[in-house]
C-alpha cells in the first residue's frame, strides 16, 4: 500500500488474563455501557468480535476465549490482535494463566494495558497487582514505567469509559492505518457449521473492502459472500478495516487464524483452494 492510500482504522484489542478474573463480565460492562436504547438486540452475542463506536474513536473487542484462540492463531501467524488489554484480580492478583498472558503479548509485540478488575472487593490490593506485574516487566506510569494501569469493577461498571479511553489512548501510539480500497483481506476468527445455513465465520477484515459478492480463499477452502452480518447482527453489504463479519458462502469450515483473501473471481478461488487441498 502506498502512504496515501492509508486511512485511519480503529485497533482491535483482545482481552486477557487467568480464569474467573473477570474477561467475559469487563466485555459485557463495556457492551452495556455503550448499548443505545434504539439497539435492536440488546446485548445479545451475536458473533465472536465486538465493535464499539464512541465519540472519541471505535474499537474492536475480539471476544475469543483469551489465550487459546490468541494462541491457537499466533502458531497460524495471524497478527490479529494491536493490543490486549490484561485483566488482573485485584483480590487474586497475578496467577499462572497472567504471567501466560504477559509472555503471549510479549511475544508478539502487542502492548498491554492492565485493568486491574474487582476493585470493589474486600481485600482488593491494586498494589499488589502492580508490584506482581512489574517484576514482569510492566511498571506503572506513576511508578516511572509505561505501563497504562486502570482500576475497574466489571460488576458495577466502574471505570469502564477510563478503560476505552486508556485503549485508545494506546491505539494513537500506534498510529493504525490500512487501505480500504482493495480486495479484501483478513482472518478467520471463528468458524462453524450451522444446521440451517452451513459453514458460516467470523472474518475480521484488516484491509480493503469486503463485499457480498466477492469470492475468496480461506484456509483450504473457497467460496462466496452470499450474506454478511455485522456484529450487531444486522445484515450488511460492505465491511472496510478492522470490521468483524459474519459470512456465509464458505465452502468448508475453515480454522481460527485461517488467512482470508478475495481473488478475481470463484474460477479463481477454487483453483487456488483445489491446490491447497490435494497438497
Ligand atoms: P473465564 O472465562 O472462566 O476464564 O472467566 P472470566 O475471566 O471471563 O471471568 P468472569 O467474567 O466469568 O467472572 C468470574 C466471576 O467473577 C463471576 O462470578 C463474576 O461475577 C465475578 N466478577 C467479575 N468481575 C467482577 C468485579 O468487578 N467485582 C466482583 N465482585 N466480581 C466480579
Ligand atoms: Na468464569
Ligand atoms: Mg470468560
Amino acid at each position: 500500500d502506498k502512504p496515501e492510500d492509508l486511512l485511519p482504522r480503529p485497533p482491535v484489542v483482545t482481552i486477557m488474563g487467568h480464569v474467573d478474573h473477570g474477561k467475559t463480565s469487563l466485555l459485557d460492562s463495556i457492551r452495556k455501557s455503550k448499548i443505545t436504547s434504539g439497539e435492536a438486540g440488546g446485548i445479545t452475542q451475536h458473533i465472536g468480535a465486538y465493535y464499539v463506536g464512541s465519540d472519541r474513536g471505535d474499537i474492536v473487542f475480539l471476544d475469543t476465549p483469551g489465550h487459546e484462540a490468541f494462541t491457537a492463531m499466533r502458531a497460524r501467524g495471524a497478527q490479529v490482535t494491536d493490543i490486549v488489554i490484561l485483566v488482573v484480580a485485584a483480590d487474586d492478583g497475578v496467577m499462572d494463566q497472567t504471567r501466560e498472558a504477559v509472555n503471549h503479548s510479549k511475544a508478539a509485540g502487542v502492548p498491554i494495558v492492565v485493568a486491574v478488575n474487582k476493585i470493589d472487593k474486600e481485600g482488593a490490593d491494586p498494589d499488589r497487582v502492580k508490584r506482581e506485574l512489574s517484576e514482569l516487566g510492566l511498571v506503572p506510569e506513576d511508578w516511572g514505567g509505561d505501563t497504562i494501569y486502570t482500576h475497574v469493577s466489571a460488576k458495577q461498571g466502574t471505570g469502564i469509559d477510563e478503560i476505552l479511553e486508556m485503549v485508545l489512548l494506546q491505539a494513537e501510539v500506534l498510529e493504525l492505518h490500512a487501505n480500504p480500497n482493495k480486495y479484501a483481506v483478513g482472518h478467520i476468527v471463528e468458524a462453524r457449521l450451522d444446521k440451517g445455513r452451513g459453514a458460516v465465520g467470523t472474518v475480521l477484515v484488516q484491509g480493503g473492502t469486503l463485499k457480498h459478492g466477492d469470492a475468496f480463499v480461506c484456509g483450504l477452502y473457497h467460496g462466496k459472500v452470499r450474506a454478511m452480518f455485522n456484529d450487531k447482527g444486522k445484515k450488511i453489504d460492505q465491511a472496510g478495516p478492522a470490521v468483524p463479519v459474519e459470512i456465509q458462502g464458505l465452502e468448508g469450515v475453515p480454522e481460527a487464524g485461517d488467512e482470508f483473501v478475495v481473488v478475481q473471481d470463484e474460477k479463481v478461488a477454487r483453483r487456488i483452494a483445489d491446490a491447497r487441498q490435494t497438497k
